[in-house]
């Protein structure tokens, strides 16, 4: 086809020098053809995944389960497998500064939220976050499971920094075992995976300005970045929250009896009393207490995030 578009300029330019009658004629569709050339350019270097479904079927993770069923059955009981569903993201569709008349409006400019709860909605066409309002919308529970924040998710498009992740490519801690090579993609070693920033890619610095209208979710990896490491601070999140690989990454805030026993841990409290009677007349007695109080946070970040 380029071979055919490359003679078709050719002629057009031949057109332009040896005829001048058809000089305008020619020179206009000589133009549509760069538009068309460039155009042609343009969608093969930046093809958009066109459907949910599409979307869906790349990220499912379900064929990881045979092989790694204990990380597998631990991610299924974190919030990174149900990063949509509890987000109301209905009511932000509804009403206020991201909300639309009807999901045919949606755009990825309407759905913020996706930067960090559905990251992979990157690679599609407004067409699939059209999709995904009428999902949210019709409250489809089912699909909504599925759109989540998949082992892919981690070990491609967010597991390696300075370049792009290459496709096909998973990327982990170790990489250096045996694995069945025709029953798995290529696994390639990234020291990223086992660096906080690799987790700061979602958990947050601070407001994010890249949208029409500001917002503010998660922000805790600007606390580690700037209270944390510059107090001392020496442990990465994966030492804290993935110790042996546990995919759970706990805390799980649905869990609030687990939470609250966790952060008991988390806020050591010193207490000391000194209890004394005060004597401000000959038979006044006021019994008086001094209590010194003093909790110290073993977090890496402050907590509560948000
Ligand atoms: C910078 C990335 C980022 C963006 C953008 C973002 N979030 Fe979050 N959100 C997170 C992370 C990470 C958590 C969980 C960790 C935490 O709470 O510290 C979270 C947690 C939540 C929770 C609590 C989780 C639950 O299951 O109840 C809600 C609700 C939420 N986000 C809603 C939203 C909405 C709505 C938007 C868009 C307006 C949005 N978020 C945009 C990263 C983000
Ligand atoms: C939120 C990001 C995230 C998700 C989602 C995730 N992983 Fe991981 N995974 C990691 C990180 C980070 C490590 C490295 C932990 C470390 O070594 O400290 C890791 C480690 C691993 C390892 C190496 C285990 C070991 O013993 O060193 C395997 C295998 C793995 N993941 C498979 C999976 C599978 C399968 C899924 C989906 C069911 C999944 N991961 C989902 C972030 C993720
Ligand atoms: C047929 C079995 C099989 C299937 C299916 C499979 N894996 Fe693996 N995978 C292995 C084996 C074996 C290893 C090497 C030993 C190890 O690290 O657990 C491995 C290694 C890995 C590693 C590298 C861990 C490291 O040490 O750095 C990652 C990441 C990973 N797999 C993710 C996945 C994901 C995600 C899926 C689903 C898309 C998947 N695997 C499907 C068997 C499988
Ligand atoms: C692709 C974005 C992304 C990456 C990468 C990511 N997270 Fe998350 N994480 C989220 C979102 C979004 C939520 C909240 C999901 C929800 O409930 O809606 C979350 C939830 C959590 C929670 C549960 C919060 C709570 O209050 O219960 C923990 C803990 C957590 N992540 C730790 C980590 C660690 C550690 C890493 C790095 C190994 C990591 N995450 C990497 C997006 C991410
Ligand atoms: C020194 C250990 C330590 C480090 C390092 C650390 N955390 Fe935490 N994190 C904690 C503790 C302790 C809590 C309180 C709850 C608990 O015990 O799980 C917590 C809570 C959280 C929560 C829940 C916040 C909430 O509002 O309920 C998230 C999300 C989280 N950490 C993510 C991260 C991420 C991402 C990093 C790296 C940027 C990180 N943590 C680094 C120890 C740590």
């Amino acid at each position: 086809m380029n071979h055919s578009l490359f003679t078709f300029c050719r002629s057009l330019l031949h057109g332009i020098c040896l005829n001048e009658k058809r000089h305008r004629l020619t020179f206009n569709a000589f133009i549509i053809s760069f538009i068309f050339i460039f155009t042609t350019l343009c969608n093969g270097s930046d093809q958009k995944v066109e459907s949910l479904k599409q979307l869906i079927d790349m990220y499912d993770p379900t064929s990881c389960q045979e092989c790694h069923e204990e990380i597998y059955a631990q991610w299924q009981n974190s919030h990174h497998a149900r990063s949509i569903t509890g987000i109301f993201m209905d009511r932000y569709l509804k009403k206020g500064p991201l909300s639309v008349k009807n999901p045919g409006e949606a755009t990825q400019k309407n759905f913020p939220c996706f930067k960090c709860h559905l990251p992979q909605l990157e690679k599609a066409s407004d067409g699939v976050a059209a999709e995904i309002a009428a999902v949210i919308l019709n409250n489809d529970k089912t699909t909504m499971q599925q759109l989540n924040i998949s082992c892919m998710v981690c070990h491609q498009d967010k597991g390696v920094v300075h370049g792009l992740p290459e496709s096909n490519v998973m990327y982990g801690p170790k990489a250096e075992k045996e694995y069945p090579e025709e029953e798995h993609m290529r696994v390639k070693k990234s020291p990223f995976m086992k660096q906080a920033a690799m987790c700061g890619q979602c958990h947050g610095l601070g407001p994010i300005f890249e949208f029409g209208h500001p917002i503010q979710c998660a922000t805790l990896y600007g606390s580690y970045l700037h209270a944390y490491i510059p107090s001392g601070g020496a442990q990465t999140c994966q030492e804290c929250h993935m110790k042996k690989a546990d995919h759970t990454c706990p805390p799980n805030f649905s869990d609030r009896k687990d939470v609250s026993e966790r952060l008991r841990q988390a806020l050591p409290m010193e207490v000391n009393t000194l209890a004394y009677r005060f004597q401000p007349t000959e038979n006044c007695f006021v019994p008086m207490i001094v209590l010194k109080t003093k909790i110290t946070s073993t977090a890496g970040h402050r907590i509560p995030d948000g």
